[in-house]
Formats: C-alpha cells, structure tokens, sequence
C-alpha cells in the first residue's frame, strides 16, 4: 500500500512537473510571443538563456513588475532596460504566483524539451491533464529502441535455427528415405535371383526324376521281352 501511494505521489509529481511546462507555455504564447521569441531577438530579447542568467527569482520578479525592479536599484535591471532604449515591457501583476511560476518553469525548461523533442522526434506523444503534451520516456526512446532490436535480433535468430533444424530434419528423413528404398530394391532383387534359381533348381529334379522314371520303365519292358523271347 505504502510502495502504491509512493508510486501515485511520483506520478503526479511527474504530471504536474509536465502541466507547469505546458501551462508555462500557453502563458508565453498568450502574453509575451508578441514581444518575445525564445532562440530570437524580437521586440525584446531572446529569452532562452535568462533564467540561466540571472536565476529564476529575478525573471519572475523581472516578469511581475519590471519597473518595480529597476527602481530597487537593480542593476543588470537597468542595464538591459536602457540597451533596449528604455522601451517598456508591461508588468503582470494580474497573473497569479502559480502563474509566474509555470512562465518562468517553461523559460528554464525550453532548451532541454526542445533537444528532448529533437531526439524523441518520432516518439509517440501522450496527451496530459492540462491540453499540453509531453513526449513520452523523454531519456528512453534509445534504450527502447535497442530493447527493441535486441528482441527483433533474438526472435529472427530462433527462426533461423529453427529453419535450419526443419531443412536437417527434411534432409535426413529424404536421405534415410532413399536408402531404405535402396535396401529394398536390393533385397527384392536378391530375392528374385533367388527364386529364380531355386525354381531352375525344381524344375531341373523334376525333369531328371521324370526321365528316370522313364527310362526306368522302358528298362523293364524291354527286359519283359527280352525274357519272352
Ligand atoms: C510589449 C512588448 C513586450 C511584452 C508583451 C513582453 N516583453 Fe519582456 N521585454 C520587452 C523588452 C523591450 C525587453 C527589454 C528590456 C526593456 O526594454 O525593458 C524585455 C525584457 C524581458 C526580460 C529580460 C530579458 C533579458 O535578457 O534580460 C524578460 C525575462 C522578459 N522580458 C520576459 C517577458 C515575459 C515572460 C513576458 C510575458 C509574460 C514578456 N516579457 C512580455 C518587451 C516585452
């Protein structure tokens, strides 16, 4: 039960870590993509490097209220402010915490889910809770891929063998098939020799007893008339 809950608490860490990037993203594209590109310059910045840069408070603070930030006296504030010729970018303070959150999650997480998705580009996508999607075993596609070919590997291999053993089996029953065949011939036509003698052999006492008799005979009857003489 314990090991369940652990597993459901993971799971929904790992959706909600999928629906704050989602989110993070419809925020952007809702508020900031008129202004911002992530890998371009536009009006303002790229913004793929600036959590990176200066941390994820500040961009939040940044996002929330700029001007508020400037007049704190931070300084790469007013830096960037003035090499943007003091253009103004709006403050959000109508978007809640949470919300500042997600944008500033989706500005860190951008570079990495988009080499992710390079990567993964022909892994199936899942939808998630929250209309994003996030790309399924984002680190696995390869290992998958190779579990995969290691199985397709394995199962082409036993039908091989399998193959081999069938065509061992078939040469060995045609074989054993041809040389009973031959045998037999051998042993019938031995056999018909055989008989074929023996019948001469018959045939042969049959004739000789016969004259024998004969001549037998004649024998008798001519000593019968020798005697009536
Ligand atoms: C009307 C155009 C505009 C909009 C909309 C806009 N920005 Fe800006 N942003 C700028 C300008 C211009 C700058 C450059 C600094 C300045 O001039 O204040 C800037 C700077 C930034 C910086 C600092 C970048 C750096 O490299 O120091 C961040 C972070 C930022 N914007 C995030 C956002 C976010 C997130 C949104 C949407 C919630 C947003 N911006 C909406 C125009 C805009």
């Amino acid at each position: 039960m314990r090991r369940i809950i652990l597993i459901l608490v993971f799971l929904s860490g790992f959706l909600t870590f999928g629906q704050d990037y989602a989110k993070g993203k419809q925020l952007f594209n809702t508020h900031c993509a008129a202004c911002h590109k992530m890998d371009k310059k536009l009006v303002g910045p790229a913004l793929n490097t600036i959590v990176a840069r200066q941390g994820e408070e500040w961009t939040k603070e940044w996002i929330y209220n700029n001007n508020a930030l400037r007049d704190s006296g931070d300084a790469y504030a007013i830096q960037i402010w003035e090499e943007y010729n003091k253009a103004a970018m709006p403050g959000y303070q109508f978007l809640k915490d949470e919300e500042l959150n997600d944008i500033v999650e989706y500005l860190a997480q951008w570079q990495t889910k988009k080499d992710e998705a390079a990567a993964a580009a022909s892994a199936p996508a899942a939808p998630v809770a929250g209309g994003g999607t996030v790309v399924v075993a984002q680190s696995e596609p390869s290992s998958w891929l190779y579990l995969l070919l290691a199985v397709a590997l394995i199962m082409s291999l036993v039908g091989l063998y399998a193959l081999h053993k069938g065509l061992q089996a078939i040469v060995k029953i045609t074989t054993r098939g041809q040389s009973t065949n031959l045998y037999l011939m051998k042993k019938l036509n031995m056999d018909q020799d055989n008989v074929e003698q023996e019948f001469d052999e018959m045939i042969e006492g049959e004739v000789q007893k016969r004259t024998d008799r004969k001549i037998k005979h004649f024998k008798k009857s001519v000593n019968k008339r020798l005697k009536g003489l």
